[in-house]
């Protein structure tokens, strides 16, 4: 096969930042996919109606010329999130989902969830108008290890909180164990999960081994091949329990490259050419649709996109290694192999 036509794809789940980011970001994302639901861990985060209303002006404000692109709002769960204006924002269609950091978990998570009863009122209105709850799954514990913290939350939060609250909708985003994988299959209707490329093509080693790699340090973490291999026959499965979230979050190589490095890949530039390749590679190129721009809109009751985009197979396509913004060059993910599909 030489070309490939699928319906537009979408990200369920995309970092934009704000300012001369947003401006340099937006339209690396906006070339391909349709829709995305935005991530609210601005400073300050995106909490209520009224901020996640200004951020989308914000969003339409920086968008290409012509671009049709669609940013699907979020807010930001805090411990005082308000169910009154969550419910009105979600009857308006201003938010399609609430996004769960547990509190210190990543990148701007500090007003995060500490003590879940807290917010136990707020998911229980969730539950009852079918809202999605974005999960950052990962528990904070210091005693838990890093590359445990995954499983470790399945089984000492999510599960317990999805018993607790029947109906609860739930996006377990970016996964990155088997453990997450067998989860989400097994959750029923209620439960996906989104899968990062990133998380298609690297493990652990990838960051750690023959020096240590930052622009591949992202969280949750990459882990052992064996994790890796999972996620793969989870996405390429055609199981509409998964579907793609880029995780796309970039920060400029000067945060990248510290001591205390931000974690985070940016892979709105090649996220398709990259996904093309891995679906080849085995052998699922029929379940690329799937997972790009079918499943995604069925779990969050959204129709498909209604027009197509077209991967075309030839020589290798590069892209460029950097993208440039006003606040220093954002380094684009590298697979770190020849990717043959581009988008025409
Ligand atoms: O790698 C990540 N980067 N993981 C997250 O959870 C947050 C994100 C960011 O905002 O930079
Ligand atoms: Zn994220």
């Amino acid at each position: 096969m030489t070309s490939l036509t699928i319906t537009r794809p979408d990200d369920w789940h995309l970092h934009l930042r704000d300012g001369d980011m947003l401006k340099a970001v937006l339209p690396e994302t906006a070339r391909h996919f349709g829709r995305a639901i935005i991530m609210p861990n601005l400073v300050p985060p995106v909490v209520t109606a009224r901020d996640a209303a200004e951020y989308r002006d914000r969003i339409m404000a920086a968008k290409p010329d012509n671009s049709k692109f669609q940013p699907l709002m979020t807010l930001y769960l805090t411990e005082e999130t308000d169910v009154r204006d969550l419910r009105a924002a979600a009857e308006i269609g201003l938010i399609h989902a609430v996004k769960l950091y547990p509190a210190g978990a990543t990148t701007n998570s500090a007003s995060g969830v500490k003590d879940f009863t807290k917010v136990k009122r707020v998911l229980e209105n969730m539950a009852q108008i079918g809202l999605p709850l974005c999960v950052h799954g990962e528990v904070t514990d210091p005693d838990v290890d890093i590359f445990d913290r995954e499983a470790v939350f399945i089984d000492t939060i999510l599960d317990p909180l999805r018993r607790d609250i029947p109906g609860l909708r739930v996006v377990m985003e970016h996964i990155t164990t088997k453990q997450g994988a067998d989860y989400a299959r097994e959750g029923g209707d209620d439960l996906a999960a989104t899968i990062t490329t990133h998380h298609l093509v690297i493990n652990r080693n990838h960051i750690l081994a023959g020096g240590i790699k930052p622009h591949y340090y992202c969280l949750p973490v990459a882990k052992r091949e064996e994790h890796r291999l999972a996620l793969r026959a989870a996405a390429t499965s055609g199981d509409p329990s998964f579907f793609l979230g880029t995780d796309s979050a970039p920060h400029t190589d000067a945060n990248k490259l510290l001591p205390c490095g931000c974690a985070g890949c940016f892979t709105a530039t090649n996220t398709m050419s990259i996904l093309a390749e891995v679906f080849e590679q085995d052998d699922a190129l029929d379940k690329l649709e799937g997972f790009a721009s079918l499943n995604g809109p069925k779990f969050y009751r959204m129709e498909p996109n209604a027009d197509t985009i077209t991967l075309t197979k030839g020589n290798p396509v590069t892209y460029p290694d950097h993208i440039a913004t006003d606040q220093g060059p954002v380094t684009v993910f590298d697979p770190q192999m020849p990717l043959h599909w581009r988008v025409t």
